[in-house]
């Protein structure tokens, strides 16, 4: 099959696939999706075998708006209304309880509750608009690598295997939305994003937990998605603490490692490498969006032999970029030996 990359005034060709079931990759303002209609069980069976995904683990249903929520979710919570008003569109998926029998258990995977976003790029609301249905979205590559944040990397991973993708360059944040649970009495986050603990707890006025598995790593993750090895390239990861970077590139040089840096420019600037993925200021925000492609862009550069990544504290954004991080380098951090 051959993978058509959309512009923008391309939507309706775009749309008039995913309505006769195919498949389409749309940009979002966090990663690139894998579009199927969310309405057609079978088209969105084929989200799965593409990405080579675990069926146990379910989809997000992607609406241009609120109310589209409404023909599917049984009960909101009371804080539904202004989660909404302040966060969408956004980075911030919501989990409720629905109607038996509104979504295919393909979508949900068989689970009374299912994920819902609204996300923030007008291109993708055109597309879900002109669809006339909502489009389930995973992240749009191959299953275990790093979430796509362009077009190109969609198109690395899927290509002859989608009917098309709607291009809309890169990505404003880099990691995935986060995950909110609404089913329950308390507000829980089972998947750490741009919509952070510090800013929902702001905005609602209570304390907003992390899902266990957030806290200490050996409890079951809610979110079926949170338990599978994500993000991780072929060449080793390891993370450096601030302090040991000195440590860590002499260590490198006395064993004739290879290193690919993933860092800010005040670190790159005091290492020379040939490999290096310099993301473009000092901030987290910086880094959480060059996090993806620069993995992506390091592991295909294959000159390292180990790539060595900067870490940052673990909470407002760092929370995120770090969940994503310590599953790229499978939790290992550099320690003298
Ligand atoms: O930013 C994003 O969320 C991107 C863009 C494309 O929208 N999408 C994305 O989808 O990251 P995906 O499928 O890779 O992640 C969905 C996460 C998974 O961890 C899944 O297990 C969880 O949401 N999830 C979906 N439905 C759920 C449910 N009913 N209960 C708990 N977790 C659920
Ligand atoms: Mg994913």
């Amino acid at each position: 099959m051959e993978t058509k990359v959309f512009q923008s005034d391309q939507i309706n060709q775009a749309a008039a696939l995913l309505r006769q079931g195919e498949l389409v990759a749309f940009p979002t303002e966090t990663v690139y999706g894998l579009g199927a209609n969310a309405l057609l069980p079978e088209s969105v069976k084929q989200v799965f075998s593409v990405k080579g995904r675990p069926s146990d683990n379910p989809l997000i249903v992607h609406v241009t708006d609120f109310s589209m929520t409404k023909e599917y979710v049984e009960s909101y919570h009371p804080l539904t209304e202004k989660i909404v008003q302040h966060f969408w569109p956004g980075p911030l998926t919501l989990i409720f309880s629905i109607k038996t029998g509104s979504l295919s258990p393909v979508v949900t995977g068989g689970l009374s509750t299912a994920a819902f976003r609204m996300p923030d790029n007008k291109k993708t609301l055109s597309l879900i608009e002109e669809t006339g249905a909502p489009l389930v979205g995973p992240s749009a590559n191959t299953s275990g690598k790093p979430s796509p944040t362009t077009a190109l990397h969609v198109y690395h991973d899927l290509k002859g295997k989608i009917a098309g993708i709607l291009d809309d360059g890169a990505t404003q944040i880099g990691v995935e939305s986060t995950v909110l649970d609404l089913s329950g009495e308390v507000p829980t986050i089972l998947r750490p994003g741009a919509v952070t603990k510090e800013k929902l707890e702001e905005v609602l006025g209570i304390e907003v937990p992390l899902d266990k598995h957030l806290v200490t790593e050996s409890e079951t993750p809610k979110a079926p998605g949170m338990k599978y090895k994500h993000y991780s390239p072929d060449t080793p990861v390891l993370m450096i603490k601030p302090a040991d970077w000195k440590q860590a590139i002499a260590w490198a040089e006395m064993n004739n490692k290879k290193v690919g840096l993933l860092t800010t420019p005040k670190i790159a600037d005091q290492y020379r490498s040939a490999d290096r993925f310099v993301f473009a200021d000092d901030t987290i925000e910086a880094a959480t969006r060059g996090l993806f492609s620069g993995l992506r862009a390091l592991d295909e550069a294959q000159k390292a032999d180990i790539i060595f990544a900067e870490v940052f504290p673990d909470d407002h954004l760092g929370l995120a970029y770090m969940n994503r991080l310590k599953k790229a380098a499978a939790q290992n951090y550099f320690a003298e030996k």
